[in-house]
């Protein structure tokens, strides 16, 4: 009889869980962006916006009115998103362009067909990302994580540095995440070719984005562009696609992750929230600024990765 009684809280706690499992969810993904601030005339480019937190980010900012550029690797996939985004916010100025951040070329290409045809840009989200992918390479032979996660956005933010300048106050938003702890910045592995993991190389490459929102924002200093980074939360998105493993623990957790319209939450603060000013430089997390690793602030280690940045893009080093 007391074995009975003893069951059954436990018969029935899957059932409570499932019921309770809304509030719980919303316990776990607090952070919505509530500023009312609308877009109008604005531009803004959401790298990676044919899907997932990219797509939601490109949406929001459609409705509030601004001119959006879907920065896409695949045009035709990034149509259709056009298309139903137009569709959604009756807002016409959505424009898709190519983009492959795997490759420095398509990075040049892209940034000077917008210089030229654009004379403004007010809000940059450095949005697309690869996670967890089996070695691999990039088209001018950077491995993947670091490649297109850190130097393909920092060759992007660096060719439109001036237009974002010349727009100021403008805004440069960075996906970075919580990952970022498990990183390191290996100056003699950068590209992982003495050891490499491609759950850690994708570490390696967010703390690299923290790193460099810190130090652009320190030489952005009084220039009114300012940048932030980002922790969207756990999001479901094809992100995973790589990854058997986790694509089943989202399956189990999937309760408990945030779609990505929630996902899209924090980019979208930081990029239209006013009076966010003085926090530049900041990461943020579920609309607030949020902790970030020791390694992410070692001011030595920015600049050197900086420096080597620039080194391995051939850009001059300032
Ligand atoms: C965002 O991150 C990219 C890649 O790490 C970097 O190149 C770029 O400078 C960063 N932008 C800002 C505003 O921090
Ligand atoms: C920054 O990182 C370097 C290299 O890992 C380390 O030697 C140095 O002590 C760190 N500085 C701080 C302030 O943590």
């Amino acid at each position: 009889m007391v074995g009975l009684l003893l069951l059954l809280p436990l018969l029935l706690l899957p059932f409570v869980l499932y019921v309770a499992a809304p509030q719980i969810r919303r316990m776990l993904t607090t952070g919505v962006c509530t500023s009312t601030v609308q877009l109008p005339g604005k531009v803004a480019i959401v790298t990676g916006a044919n899907t997932g937190i990219g797509k939601e980010t490109a949406k929001e900012l459609a409705q509030r009115g601004a001119r959006v550029y879907l920065a896409c690797r695949d045009v035709q996939k990034g149509e259709l998103v056009a298309k139903e985004i137009k569709g959604l916010t009756g807002n016409q100025q959505v424009l898709v362009r190519k983009l492959d951040l795997a490759d420095t070329k398509s990075i040049r290409a892209f940034a000077k067909d917008f210089l030229a045809e654009e004379k403004h840009l007010h809000i940059l989200i450095n949005n697309a990302g690869v996670m967890m992918c089996p070695y691999s390479k990039t088209a001018d032979g950077f491995e993947m994580h670091i490649g297109v996660n850190h130097l393909g956005h920092f060759l992007l933010t660096h060719l439109l540095l001036e237009k974002l300048q010349e727009s100021a106050p403008s805004r440069v938003v960075n996906l970075s995440s919580l990952a970022h702890y498990l990183g390191r910045i290996h100056f003699h592995n950068l590209q992982g070719e003495k050891f490499y993991s491609a759950g850690l190389a994708y570490c390696h490459s967010k703390l690299a984005n923290i790193l460099f929102t810190r130090e652009l924002h320190r030489r952005l200093k009084g220039s009114g562009v300012t940048v932030y980074s980002v922790h969207p939360g756990t999001v479901k998105s094809e992100l995973i696609r790589h990854s058997t493993v986790m694509s089943l623990m989202w399956w189990l957790f999937s309760f408990f992750i945030k779609t990505p319209q929630q996902g899209a939450q924090t980019s979208l603060y930081c990029a239209v929230t006013e009076g966010l000013e003085s926090l530049s430089g900041k990461h943020f997390s579920d609309c607030q600024v949020a902790w970030v690793s020791s390694q992410a602030r070692n001011e030595t280690v920015a600049r050197r990765l900086w420096d080597v940045s620039c080194d391995l893009l051939g850009l001059p080093v300032d």
